[in-house]
């Protein structure tokens, strides 16, 4: 019998997938399941495969890879997709497909097998990714191609095949979540004009509820790297999941957008990602102390591009690569202090600090203590408008 390995969630899709899959193709289904959110219960997991039929299952946690090797690239880019989406669903499925292709081959099975929608971005992250990883092995969409059009029909099925189906009544929203963020679409969300019920955010406080008072909490970076927060030393994952409750606390991380999606259309989508938000500011404002002029302004240039290309499913391309290169190339400099005041809703840069700060303050004050040369400005002035200077004379 041939294999195929199933990216298996654990909820109605994927498990009606691992019979369909037995049904339809008559293939061995191992399920693989990646943990780098929240860690279910490992046992109930692998009974619900085995009950929808599965021979056999992986149980990963893969927290540490997914952010050492995904998230701290990510955040060294500044990645944000339309300038604001931190892509925590498009860098967890660069992740899923390594490993699906990893299990195949240790399996020596021939199929791949995913439970996306044909109408989104995942199907393409994941799809690319494993045909960039290995392009012998062959991808099967049940989602796709299946005869179910509702959700009740996928109940009917599970029922027939006494696949457990979860008593609790279904999320009215599709939600993805890892640590780095999680993205919640459909339901009322659909309607661009209405606002997101509370009900529909999972991570953070309503800013209306959030404490009163602001709270300071200080990030140590070390070569690029966040390794300490209020002083004390915590690993990547651990700074992570401590920033995604504290900062949620305060409301802050939320986003609300129209995006445009690789399939072509526009999407309406929120997005809570408190971790990522302080960080992602906070290694930019240190950036921006020990680094030149030159240097931040071309990085804001590609930071952009990166996004794209990790949003469009680009994860493992040379230029995707060679970007995470450049952007390594001067993390040695990015390390020293920041000082992030948290408030109803808010992170804000409010002090920073480095022994690579290029930062003068002799040359920046306004007081007595000023050494900024202003006479040195007259001829700068006269040779920078020089061009222009010529233009208006000809005129
Ligand atoms: N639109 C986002 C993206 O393309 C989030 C996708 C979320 N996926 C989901 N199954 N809810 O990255």
């Amino acid at each position: 019998m041939k294999k195929v390995v199933l990216a298996y969630s654990g909820g109605l899709d994927t498990s009606c997938a691992v019979k369909w899959l037995k049904e339809k193709y008559r293939l061995e289904v191992i399920c693989f399941s990646a943990f780098i959110g929240e860690v279910k219960d490992p046992e109930k997991l692998r009974r619900r495969a085995r009950q929808a039929g599965a021979s056999k299952t992986y149980v990963e946690n893969l927290k540490t890879e997914f952010a050492r090797d995904f998230i701290l690239p990510s955040l060294w880019a500044h990645a944000r997709y339309e300038g604001k989406y931190p892509l925590a669903t498009a860098i967890g499925r660069p992740l899923i497909a390594k490993h699906l292709a990893r299990i195949a081959e240790k399996e020596k099975a021939d199929y791949v097998a995913h439970g996306c929608t044909g109408k989104g971005n995942d199907q393409v992250r994941i799809e690319v990714g494993i045909r960039t990883l290995n392009p012998k092995l062959k991808i099967i969409a049940p989602l796709r191609v299946w005869e179910f059009s509702s959700r009740e029909e996928e109940i009917d099925y599970a029922r027939k095949h006494k696949i457990p189906v979860d008593a609790t009544k279904a999320s009215p929203y599709s939600i993805d979540k890892n640590i780095w963020g999680i993205a919640i679409e459909a339901g009322i969300l659909e309607n661009p004009w209405t606002e997101p019920p509370e009900d529909a955010y999972v991570m953070t406080r309503s800013p209306a509820k959030t404490p009163k008072k602001p709270r300071y909490i200080t990030i140590e970076f070390s070569r690029g790297v966040p390794v300490k927060l209020n002083g004390v030393h915590k690993s990547l994952v651990d700074m992570i999941e401590s920033l995604n409750r504290i900062a949620g606390i305060y409301g802050v991380g939320r986003f609300d957008m129209i995006e445009n999606r690789l399939v072509g259309i526009k999407s309406r989508e929120i997005y809570e990602a408190p971790a990522a938000e302080v960080l992602l500011q906070a290694h930019s404002e240190l950036e921006s102390m020990v680094m030149d002029r030159e240097f931040i302004h071309y990085k804001r240039v590609v930071s952009e591009k990166y996004a794209q290309l990790v949003y469009f499913g680009l994860w493992f391309s040379p230029l995707k690569q060679a970007l995470d290169q450049f952007f390594k190339s001067n993390q040695r400099r990015v390390t020293g202090r920041i000082r992030i005041k948290l408030d109803r809703g808010h992170a804000t840069c409010v002090g920073r600090e480095s022994s690579y700060s290029l930062y003068s303050e002799k040359l920046a004050t306004y007081s007595a203590d000023d050494q900024f040369d202003h006479k040195a400005a007259e001829g700068f002035m006269k040779v920078w408008g020089l061009p222009y200077e010529g233009m208006a004379k000809r005129r």
